[in-house]
């Protein structure tokens, strides 16, 4: 029995709608607030000195500094599970190549499939680890983790495992993913129908076998799957949670992605009206990837108008070696919100509950964050620059 607090200012963002817009009105804010927290119950978050009175030999967990408390912030999109680096190809886009280009004469993805096979489990499982332990010092507790640099048996297997393996070494929630459908590996002898066929019949049957992931991911575009391949592969995985990277440099993953029923259509960079009505009207989740268009030099993804058609959308990092190398998901969301239009409201819910429903998961109750600051206000406007002070994992302070 434990009463954290007082906190200057409480948001819970519990009970914000999951779509459209929001307002700051809207959000909750529990002024001088605490959290009492008892084993084996929910977290009641109130007014501190009501639930100091009510439990009056409650061991406390005093706060005496100004603080403004979130819940964790979830990462629903990052490829964290890598080796090498890529910052020769971020040079050659600087000084002008394109992304695709890049790719196309064999640097971009293939380059840290390459890297990565060639690396260990323990190396590849540590890099994890320290991946996933930066996030959570910076309040991002629950992390989604792709595969997708392996594409091959051997190295899909090894991803997913380190994944694995590195969820017991940090204290972050990880989520795995099997994007084995990244792009068709320049080693494998057939056109995208035969190795997604590969991909149903030799890699899915042992991740199902070994419970590795129930999330799968798959890259239409022009350079990685087209959506008439992607369609038919999706209809063959119906057991898995399905998410799509959509509409990065041409529109068409998103249709693919509502009629599949996806949780997410992620990047959406090139969405066009017709995709932003058609992802509105569904319940699969918009995931802007402000830490792809920042590392590209790219357009945001239309955020704003995302969510004035009614869309839920929500904020990821999209963190990897390639598009988005930063890997700091406020700093991200801070400095798109400002072009965009995006209310905190909205920032916020894109971080957390609407993150949430990307994963097909409830806004886990016992993870926080707090702000050395008196109003959360100041957490935006310091456009990532202030990074929480204190973090809570199933309430307990690391
Ligand atoms: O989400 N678009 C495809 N995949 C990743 C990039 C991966 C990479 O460049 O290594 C993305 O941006
Ligand atoms: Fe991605």
């Amino acid at each position: 029995m434990r009463l954290i607090g007082p906190f200057t200012q409480i948001l819970p963002l519990t009970g914000l709608p999951l779509k459209g817009p929001l307002k700051d009105e809207q959000l909750e804010i529990i002024e001088h607030g605490g959290i009492w927290v008892e084993e084996g119950k929910d977290p009641v978050i109130g007014d501190y000195r009501q639930l100091a009175q009510q439990h009056p030999a409650a061991e406390k967990e005093f706060i005496d500094e100004p603080a403004v408390l979130l819940p964790g912030f979830i990462d629903c999109h990052t490829h964290i599970c890598f080796a090498g680096s890529r910052s020769m190809d971020y040079a050659m886009r600087i000084a002008g190549k394109s992304y695709l280009d890049i790719a196309r004469a064999g640097g971009g993805i293939w380059d840290s499939v390459t890297k990565t096979r060639a690396a260990d489990d323990t190396e590849l499982t540590e890099h994890t680890v320290a991946r996933a332990n930066r996030h959570l010092k910076q309040g991002v507790t629950t992390i989604e983790v792709k595969s997708g640099y392996g594409l091959d048996l051997e190295n899909e297997l090894k991803m997913l495992r380190a994944i694995r393996t590195a969820s017991l070494y940090t204290k972050a929630t990880l989520i795995p993913a099997c994007l084995a459908a990244h792009i068709r590996p320049k080693d494998f002898d057939g056109d995208e129908k035969a190795y997604l066929h590969w991909v149903l019949t030799e890699l899915l049957p042992v991740i199902r076998e070994e419970q590795l992931a129930d999330r799968i991911d798959i890259f239409i575009e022009d350079t990685a799957f087209s959506p008439a391949a992607a369609k038919q592969f999706l209809q063959q995985v119906k057991d898995f949670r399905i998410t799509v990277h959509a509409d990065q440099f041409s529109s068409g993953g998103s249709a693919v992605a509502v009629e599949m029923n996806a949780l997410s259509a992620d990047h959406l960079e090139a969405s066009t009206e017709t995709d932003i009505r058609r992802l509105a009207a569904s319940g699969t989740v918009a995931v802007a990837l402000p830490g792809a268009s920042l590392g590209l030099g790219v357009a945001y993804a239309p955020a704003r108008k995302l969510l004035d058609a009614g869309a839920c959308l929500a904020i990821a990092s999209d963190w990897n070696p390639g598009s988005a190398p930063m890997g700091d998901l406020l700093l991200q969301a801070a400095v798109m919100s400002a072009a965009e239009r995006l209310s905190s409201a909205e920032v916020f819910a894109a971080l957390t509950s609407r993150a949430a429903k990307a994963l097909g998961m409830a806004m886990p109750q016992q993870d926080w964050q707090a702000y050395p600051c008196k109003d959360y206000r100041e957490i935006l406007y310091q456009q990532g620059s202030m990074k929480p002070f204190m973090v809570w994992k199933k309430e307990k302070r690391i």
